[in-house]
């Protein structure tokens, strides 16, 4: 029998309001949402504080925590070139460091599940396994058109579903093809047979750039969203990380196959990529989410920070009520969860027991509407308790179940090691 946990006393997200409500959760799901009093083995009191379901962010590449300002305000392709050179150095246990590293971080700032695409997957999934965050991962296959090189990350992707496989309940597993300009039609064509095999959802890079849209259209004479769609890539449950460059048509299309879209608007930024047309997709009912990308090109793993970047992106584009602040909230929460076929994302009996718990402090007060004071007010300080799996991660901004400090260290060692041969970025 799991421990029982209650919230009690909060100002909850339930539905699409806030109430003052208790929150019993058990067996890792959330048990009753109710206004009586509940007795629990651990009980968290949340006066004065807001109870949401966790942030999901919905696409990154955590171990890049590592990477995290090696190279900066340099052009594009001399960018990619250091990050290249520093990732051919990770091994596993570089990827299990920076994982870590990654995950103290979302845990600290109110994140309760991430989608996760790299190598060495298994160092992530380790760091998952201990930290108590729940995860979706998949191994990313790249194969530039090689056979020899397709066969070998074909083996990778499947080993480590194999190895995973049932075997910690809050890891989900995927097949992630990178990308429709990365992979060749054949990886792309055995992706979706594995997807359809094992029955996972499938997780890869779409129209990120406009490079990339006419790469794919000198190669096939398609779009990239047409292309993949031909290949049977969106048969399946479907997450397509940025769509930046998209026509109206290919919107519509990925709302008519159930594709979701994992907006990721301060990579788009950083990186000169563009700003998605996150207006429309909603407006034509696709499933968006919120994902960092990796810390490269972010360079945090704030989800709260993606909220406020996702609905200014919209308002400068169209205008100020283009977007809607419990819309965001949406993406930062049930749209990630569902996007990846999970039960979580709501207050609601049955769903995941994610919850966050965030403090009315000075950013939230007065207090008008709690959802606009979270889309738009947040620092990321608020962020008091975080529970996953109904277990608490952390309390009163303390983590349980990982060292800071030494994580700090080990980090740091890491980053050196891998560093070896550059120069420290000149300011
Ligand atoms: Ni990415």
């Amino acid at each position: 029998m799991q421990d029982t946990v209650a919230v009690v006393n909060g100002l909850c997200l339930v539905g699409n309001e806030f109430v003052k409500a208790n929150v019993l959760l058990e067996n890792g799901v959330i048990k009753e949402v109710t206004k009586r009093e509940l007795k629990a083995d651990e009980v968290l009191d949340a006066r004065k504080c807001l109870v949401l379901p966790g942030f999901f962010n919905s696409h990154t590449h955590v171990a890049m925590t590592l990477l995290r300002c090696a190279v900066e305000d340099v052009p594009l392709m001399e960018w990619l070139k250091t990050v290249w050179s520093i990732e051919s150095k990770m091994k596993e246990k570089d990827v299990y460091v920076g994982a870590k590293l990654g995950i103290a971080e979302m845990i600290k700032s109110g994140v309760t599940c991430f989608s996760d695409q790299y190598f060495h997957m298994d160092g992530v999934a380790r760091a998952v396994e201990e930290s108590g965050i729940r995860a979706v991962l998949g191994y990313g296959m790249i194969d530039m058109e090689s056979e020899e090189k397709r066969e070998k990350e074909l083996r990778e992707a499947e080993s480590f579903i194999n190895e995973w496989n049932g075997r910690c309940n809050r890891i989900t597993l995927s097949v992630d093809p990178h990308s429709p300009y990365t992979c060749s039609k054949d990886l792309l064509l055995i992706s979706a047979r594995m997807a359809e095999e094992y029955g996972l959802p499938v997780h890869i890079h779409v129209a990120e750039t406009q490079d990339e849209v006419r790469i794919v259209r000198e190669k096939t004479g398609k779009t990239p969203v047409e292309y993949l769609d031909e290949l049977g890539i969106f048969n399946y449950r479907t997450v397509a990380a940025h769509c930046v460059w998209l026509s109206d048509d290919e919107i519509k299309l990925l709302a008519r196959r159930g594709v979701s879209v994992a907006h990721c608007p301060v990579s788009n930024l950083k990186l000169g990529s563009g700003i998605a047309k996150v207006a429309e997709m909603v407006k034509e009912g696709v499933n968006v989410c919120l994902g960092t990308d990796g810390a490269a090109s972010n360079n945090s793993l704030s989800v709260l920070g993606e909220m406020k970047f996702a609905a200014l992106l919209q308002k400068f584009r169209l205008s100020p009520a283009a977007i809607k602040a419990l819309d965001v909230l949406k993406m930062a929460t049930e749209n990630g969860y569902s996007a990846y076929g999970l039960r979580g994302g709501k207050i609601e009996v049955g769903y995941l027991a994610d919850l966050v718990v965030l403090k009315k402090s000075l950013s939230y007060t007065p207090l008008y509407n709690p959802v606009y004071s979270v889309v738009y007010s947040s620092y990321g300080f608020e962020v008091r308790d975080l529970i996953v799996d109904g277990k608490i991660l952390m309390n009163d901004g303390k983590l349980r179940t990982m060292d800071e400090e030494s994580l700090l260290d080990e980090a740091e060692s890491a980053s050196l090691r891998l560093q070896e041969g550059f120069s420290r970025p000149k300011v």
